[in-house]
């Protein structure tokens, strides 16, 4: 029997991060530039059961009954055991890979979870439709963020450019023009878990001042939809610096953001803010044909780890 793979992207934030887990809509795409990978490959000489993974970027090798029962891995295996109604896999060897940083932003732990997801539902002979492996993907999710939105796991698994709102139907967006991204890392790990939790409890004392920052983001969130599928791309520089504006009063900015955001403004960018969980991770930029290769430039003189040039475009 052949191996079996499957990929998940990366994705970015366009707006609407943190607010989207107190109910306001956000917009998020993939990013194909890195990707998980899971490849599963049957060993039919070892006993049954007996399911080996290897992830080295996490410097994991470990047979999956020697891992916790809250481990992310073992809790996207076991997601698609229940599902199948199934006590036992064969056994198999699992091989676990990702391109994408990890604590970045970025959405690594939801791609790791859906190329997993994916390779082993389709590995033991039934494919899940995408609607089930996000579901499965949402549920690692929650150990990841604590009190997720569902966002990172939505737009892994459709792969296309999203409008979320938490618990509603997932809307997807066509963007009627491409437009252009420079993708900064600061190189610091942040994970979201610990963004998400320190607003939580500064929401808790005073939910009024947080509540109105919400709003002030859904607006420009819808504004920025509106620019998206009119193909108005050039609005969205001034929507990103105003929702910049916004995550700085929620606390979830740091200075090696700033000053990547600020550099990427220098440089030509039409606007720029933090991207996913703050603190750290990774900033977008809007840039045009003429900027994106300065604007890079720019970023990586500041300080910047890793720069990613990609273009939000229509799904087919
Ligand atoms: C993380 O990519 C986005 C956050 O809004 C958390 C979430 O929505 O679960 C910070």
């Amino acid at each position: 029997m052949p191996a079996i793979t499957a990929t998940a992207p990366g994705k970015v934030i366009l707006f609407g991060e943190h607010a989207v887990v107190y109910g306001r809509p956000a917009i998020a795409a993939p990013v194909q530039q890195v990707q998980a990978r899971a490849v599963i490959a049957a060993a039919p000489l070892r006993p049954a059961g007996e399911v080996l993974i290897d992830a080295p970027d996490i410097g994991l090798h470990s047979l999956l009954s020697e891992l916790a029962n809250i481990h992310p891995l073992a809790i996207a295996m076991r997601g698609v055991m229940d599902e199948l109604g199934l006590e036992r896999l064969p056994a198999c060897d699992v091989r676990i890979t990702s391109t994408i940083p990890l604590a970045a932003g970025l959405g690594s732990g939801a791609a790791i979870s859906v190329a997993l997801i994916r390779a082993l539902a389709q590995f033991l002979g039934h494919p899940l439709p995408d609607e089930r492996v996000s579901a499965l993907a949402f549920e690692v999710e929650k150990l990841y963020h604590g009190t997720p939105s569902g966002i990172d796991n939505t737009v892994v698994t459709y792969n296309c450019p999203v409008y979320f709102v938490k618990d509603q139907v997932l809307e997807t967006i066509q963007p009627l023009a491409p437009f252009d991204l420079a993708i900064g890392d600061t190189g610091v790990k942040s994970p979201t878990a610990l963004t998400v939790g320190d607003l939580r409890r500064l929401w808790q004392v005073d939910k009024r001042t947080y509540e109105a920052i919400f709003d002030e983001v859904a607006e420009i969130t819808q504004l920025a939809r509106q620019a998206i599928e009119s193909g108005h791309p050039e609005h969205l520089g001034t929507l990103m610096d105003a929702n910049q504006a916004c995550l700085e009063r929620m606390g979830v900015s740091s200075p090696d953001l700033e000053r990547l955001i600020a550099a990427a403004r220098l440089a030509g960018a039409a606007g720029a803010k933090l991207s996913g969980g703050g603190r750290g991770g990774n900033m977008i930029a809007l840039v045009g044909a003429t900027s994106a290769q300065v604007v890079a430039k720019a970023l990586v003189e500041n300080g910047a780890q890793r720069v990613i040039l990609t273009t939000v475009r229509k799904s087919f």
